[in-house]
């Protein structure tokens, strides 16, 4: 049944995929996803699949294939198209998903994966977002799903996970998350978390199959796609799905890829400048928080070869870029509130204009941390 391979660009590991790796057995770094006979999806192919259902699966022809599909309609997210500052903004609208997160597109083809193999058990590390959609789309499967998660993590988060019916271990911190969520690992859990997981990526491509779709002429490498990052999960996605675009002719160049960081941690900044930064972390950016991102190699190199970078927002920033995009209806979490925070620095900069194209991802919803919000916006009511 699998047509996909899983693959090592470091060793040169290479497995079908009827077994599960979370990273390479043979040397231990991330794998990628490829196919023996990947045929690139072109715009009439693109456009019928979309008029059939509403998911991502949609685009089953250039995903791994599942026997058992877990879908809850993720994906086919809208753009909304606003003229800010004199430049065209595309917002794409990735926080409605089912569970309001862009994770939702990772989650679904992870867990519709592990279902497949007749896998029943898995184990994720995260800040929040990813917890819940991999719960969410775990305890659907019928799967038993535990997730490590840093104590100081929003309350609403953890708790939506516990109320899917997820088990939630808090840790000290992100990378204690990490570390015990692989140390506790028993025989028959898989660990399915985002920071190595290659389908995780492989969902989330779809983003940038459907920016090709609805953006077409307007993708060029002169339009800036702003992506908050963290593990960069988000970031590799778009940028294997644009690649993969470009290959069958719907999009002429891939655009630049900018990746938007808090003031700290800021690991993609100080790899991509090669500086180390000192500032204190971000008490706002709750999806940003991982300090090792495993591909940051792999990230990097997207990047240069977009001729893109790195943008990173101060805590102030982001909550005056939050409450505008609040004023304008778009009801997000302060970690996508970083790409709207970064288009601001960009025209303050001078480096985009009138006329110019930028697409920002508003990643995750803010109605699962409301009560935040409120007390985000009250706390700090000087900076409007
Ligand atoms: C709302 C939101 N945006 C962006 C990110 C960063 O995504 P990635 O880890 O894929 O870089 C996260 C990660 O948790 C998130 O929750
Ligand atoms: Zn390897």
């Amino acid at each position: 049944l699998p047509k996909e391979i899983l693959k090592c660009r470091y060793c040169g590991f290479e497995s079908l995929g009827n077994r599960y790796y979370w990273r390479c057995p043979k040397c231990g770094k991330p794998l990628i996803i490829t196919y023996e006979d990947f045929k690139a999806p072109t715009i009439s192919e693109l456009r019928r699949a979309v008029s059939k259902l509403s998911s991502i699966w949609v685009f089953s022809k250039w995903l791994p294939q599942v026997s058992d599909m877990v879908t809850l309609g993720e994906g086919l997210t809208p753009i909304v198209r606003k003229v800010l500052r004199g430049v065209n903004v595309y917002f794409k609208l990735d926080y409605l998903n089912p569970t309001g997160s862009f994770k939702d597109r990772g989650a679904s083809l992870t867990i519709s994966k592990v279902l497949s193999l007749g896998l029943r058990s898995v184990v994720e590390d995260s800040s929040g977002n990813a917890g819940v959609s991999i719960t969410c789309y775990g305890v659907v499967a019928g799967l038993s799903v535990r997730v490590y998660a840093p104590k100081t993590s929003l309350r609403s988060k953890l708790d939506l996970i516990r109320a899917l019916g997820g088990k939630v271990v808090e840790t000290k911190d992100r990378y204690e998350a990490n570390v015990k969520a692989l140390n506790g690992l028993s025989e028959n859990e898989v660990y399915v978390g985002h920071l190595w997981n290659p389908y995780f990526i492989e969902g989330l491509k779809t983003l940038a199959y459907e920016l090709a779709i609805q953006l077409g002429k307007v993708l060029s490498n002169e339009t800036y796609v702003l992506i908050p990052t963290s593990s960069g999960g988000n970031l590799l996605g778009c940028y294997k799905g644009f690649k993969e675009a470009i290959e069958g002719g719907v999009v002429i160049d891939l655009p630049k890829l900018i990746a938007i960081q808090a003031q700290s941690p800021a690991p993609i900044y100080e790899g991509f400048h090669n500086v180390k930064l000192n500032y204190e972390e971000t008490t706002l950016a709750d999806g940003l928080r991982v300090k090792n991102p495993p591909r940051l190699n792999e990230i990097i190199n997207a990047l240069r070869e977009s001729r893109g970078g790195v943008i990173i927002v101060t805590d102030q920033e982001i909550l005056r870029a939050l409450k505008a995009l609040l004023k304008m209806g778009f009801i997000v979490e302060p970690t996508s509130a970083t790409a709207y925070a970064a288009f601001n620095k960009l025209v303050d900069d001078g480096v985009l204009g009138r006329g110019d194209n930028i697409v920002l991802i508003l990643t995750g919803s803010g109605l699962k941390s409301i009560n935040d919000l409120l007390r985000w916006c009250e706390r700090q009511g000087s900076y409007t």
